[in-house]
């Protein structure tokens, strides 16, 4: 019920207010499950398709459904719309219809840097059960480093369920290819992937399917690339001249080169763990001196709190702590892993 605000004293106005807030919490899964459908429903790629603004009717008519019954349909739809418009994915002209708002250049199926793998793997119903024992985990949190939301969910750690479950493996892989492709392609383009310039080796640890390590091979085909993974996650894949494919275990022990290459890896670690890794990588390289060096693609936290990309890195240290055992590092939580790991220097590219 809407009161006009002069009709209100100051503690109902707060009251009002507060409710809306928490309100606004409490439903923020419609965003994303509106944009689930969306995607599903293939509505960014059948406006962009049309195009020219595409009409209501002409959507409803265009989408992968039965249309029973055109009517409600019609209404739903334009509902469902609205609130995407709203969220800011898609642009709605009075007269001529829905357009696609620049965001959703990205929720595009074909498209190189299409965030839509990365959808499927968050708001998929293994994903979300993790969430729903973030508290029953919470109740017996323990120095296990088997112990996530994800397991008390699952029964075992993420990256075994994916060893033993065939289609989440395939999703997880996919989703981490599609951000690996959109930070390549703005690494590379713009000019950013000279930090590999002048190397004769590097290898990927947990490098995926190879979407970084195929990128750097291309660029420069002077570098010798490995991708380093668990052997479930590179099974049937095959190299070219300058990639290829070892399976293996990053605590273990990892293949010699110049330069090694984590790419969201150590995020998924506990600090113990990341020295245990970083130690690997150390043994690998030859000495800063002759050219040895390791490279992170991470997250930094706590850089510009007043960026819109505060609250994605809120969002990561989330997922880290329900997903797995790490968290996302302020840049005095990396350094001292640096030290700690025996490193004696590193610098920070922040945002490049
Ligand atoms: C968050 S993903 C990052 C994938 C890739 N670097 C990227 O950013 O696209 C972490 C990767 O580490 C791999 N991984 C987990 N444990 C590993 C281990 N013990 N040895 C090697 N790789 C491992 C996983 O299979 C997974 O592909």
């Amino acid at each position: 019920m809407a009161l006009p605000n002069n009709d209100i004293g100051d503690e109902t106005r707060q009251v009002l207010a507060a409710q809306a807030h928490i309100w606004n919490h409490i439903f923020n899964y419609i965003n994303s499950m509106s944009l689930k459908c969306a995607i599903q429903l293939e509505i960014p790629d059948i406006i962009h398709s049309h195009g020219r603004p595409m009409h209501l009717s002409d959507l409803v008519e265009a989408l992968p459904i039965n249309n029973n019954d055109k009517a409600k349909t019609h209404d739903c739809v334009y509902r469902l719309m609205r609130i995407l418009v709203h969220d800011g994915f898609f642009i709605q002209l009075a007269e001529e219809g829905y357009l696609l708002a620049p965001t959703s250049r990205l929720l595009l199926k074909d498209e190189t840097m299409s965030m839509i793998p990365f959808l499927n793997l968050q708001l998929n119903p293994n994903s979300m059960d993790s969430w729903h024992s973030l508290s029953k985990w919470f109740n017996n949190v323990s120095d296990d480093s088997n112990s996530t939301p994800y397991a008390t969910a699952h029964g075992m750690p993420f990256f075994k369920y994916a060893e033993n479950e065939a289609r989440f493996n395939h999703i997880f892989n996919e989703a981490m290819a599609s951000d690996a492709r959109l930070v390549m392609s703005v690494l590379i383009q713009n000019g950013k992937g000279l930090i590999f310039e002048g190397l004769k080796s590097l290898v990927d640890v947990g490098g995926g399917t190879g979407t970084v390590a195929k990128a750097i091979a291309d660029a420069f085909p002077q570098i010798n690339c490995t991708v380093f993974e668990l052997p479930h996650v590179i099974e049937g894949l095959e190299g070219s001249k300058n990639l290829n494919f070892v399976g293996g275990d990053m605590f273990n022990s990892i293949p010699s080169a110049n330069a090694i290459l984590l790419k969201w890896i150590l995020h998924d670690w506990s600090d113990e763990d990341c020295i245990k890794i970083l130690k690997k990588c150390k043994e690998a390289i030859p000495s800063k001196e002759n050219g040895g060096k390791v490279i992170l693609i991470e997250i930094v936290m706590d850089q510009n709190k007043d960026d819109k990309s505060y609250v994605t890195q809120l969002f990561l240290d989330m997922l880290m702590m329900v997903n797995a055992t790490g968290k996302e590092r302020s840049e005095q939580e990396w350094a001292k892993l640096f030290v700690d790991a025996g490193f004696s220097d590193y610098n920070i590219k922040i945002g490049d």
